[in-house]
């Protein structure tokens, strides 16, 4: 029999990430001891604190049946805790939460919960990249917003174009920002927020690298906006904040009437997340923040350890405020992702393409520092030794 995919797949890129590991993989083959810092993955295990909440909840046979597909009580109560403590934002977690299996699937989902065919729905570029597949699989259109360097790596509101403003359902925003590393100032929220009053449009904000911030930066909630609950919903993780990103674990909150057209189509395709899970979520959200601060200057430490060792090497590195990533500009006139192959080749360190996160990304390049400072020393050391200084 013939397969035939559906037409939308061909809208589909090959996932970057996936990109990334068979590159990986075809360097490792050849012997390579390859110094991945493509993807974003914590490196660091999740702390015991939280596993032993989760082993003790999963011998508890109460915990085996199907979850509820809004998240435990316990849970949405934890996050509304976290968002009181660390921001002083108000929410109710019966209606202003909702679980998800990671950020990402609500992401995805969410075009679908508020977009008809033919609407507009305004992504950064670059940006994550699971934003425009969701756009895509509901049918609706993107129109970007340019992410510049010249602009602080902030959309520019006042640059959309009113025909776009005036068809835009949704925007989805990401502070601090994968790959740039942005920090949202409370002008530019203040700013979204009368932008969404005005072109009547609904905001997405996804915040899951709130606590990874450098030199006394400190994160803001899209949420802490006045009248943003009004318009829009803010997506969070513990993926990043404490080490979990295999556990699946994430919520949005605001805006109730978006989360309820959320939770339907997520009722519809897939599940809550396993109640131990939960409960070792909550263990964490209600915890001490002591491990998400420790992994702050950890990052810290590891990106003055690469950006300096870098800099000596003339690639005059943008010195991330935020995230775990480095983006920062190609140091020669090569394109980003011949500069990547060559390097992997010659150096034996994967990094990402700009271009893998929108066409805007050309030019840039994306470093994560998801490894030891001493392997970041290390892959600093290959890339002189092969030759990648720049005067
Ligand atoms: C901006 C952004 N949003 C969402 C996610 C997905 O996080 P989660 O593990 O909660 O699905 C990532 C993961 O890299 C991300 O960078």
């Amino acid at each position: 029999m013939k397969i035939e995919t559906a037409d939308r797949l061909r809208h589909f890129p090959v996932y970057l990430f996936d990109d990334l590991d068979n590159q990986k993989a075809a360097a490792q083959a050849k012997g390579i001891d390859v110094i991945d810092l493509g993807v974003g993955d914590p490196d660091r295990p999740t702390p015991d604190y939280i596993i032993d909440v989760l082993c003790e909840k999963a011998r508890d046979d109460r915990h085996h049946h199907y979850p509820s597909y809004k998240g435990l009580p316990e849970y949405r109560k934890a996050v509304a805790h976290w968002y009181k403590q660390r921001f002083g934002v108000d929410l109710d977690p019966n209606s202003e939460v909702l679980g998800l299996i990671g950020s990402k699937i609500g992401v995805a989902l969410l075009p679908m919960a508020l977009c008809n065919p033919g609407d507009i729905v305004l992504i950064p570029n670059p940006c994550y990249t699971a934003y425009r597949p969701g756009i895509t699989m509901a049918g609706a259109e993107i129109a970007e917003l340019p992410l510049l360097e010249k602009n602080g790596f902030l959309p520019d509101l006042s640059a959309i174009p009113s025909d776009v403003a005036r068809k835009a359902k949704l925007m989805l925003l990401n502070h601090p920002g994968n790959p740039t590393a942005a920090l949202a100032t409370p002008k530019f929220f203040s700013d979204v927020v009368k932008f969404a009053n005005d072109h009547n449009i609904a905001i997405s904000h996804d915040a899951p690298y709130s606590e990874a911030t450098f030199d006394g930066e400190v994160a803001l909630s899209f949420l802490e906006t006045p009248g943003a609950k009004d318009v829009g919903v803010e997506f969070h993780s513990c993926s990043k904040v404490f080490n979990m990103p295999g556990w699946r674990c994430a919520y949005a909150s605001g805006n109730g009437e978006i989360l309820a057209a959320l939770g339907k189509v997520r009722s519809n395709i897939d599940m809550g997340q396993f109640e131990p899970v939960q409960l070792a979520a909550a263990a964490a959200l209600n915890g001490p923040m002591d491990h998400p601060r420790k992994m702050a200057k950890m990052y810290q430490e590891r990106r003055d350890a690469l950006c300096a060792g870098l800099d000596e090497l003339g690639w005059k590195v943008i010195w991330p405020k935020a995230t775990f990533f480095v983006w920062t500009r190609v140091p020669t006139d090569m394109k980003s992702g011949d500069f990547v192959k060559e390097l992997l080749a010659k150096a034996g360190v994967l990094i990402s393409p700009g271009t893998g996160f929108g066409a805007l990304g050309e030019g840039y390049i994306r470093i994560a520092l998801t490894v030891e400072v001493d392997r970041l020393k290390e892959a600093v050391k290959r890339i002189r030794d092969a030759g990648f200084v720049y005067s």
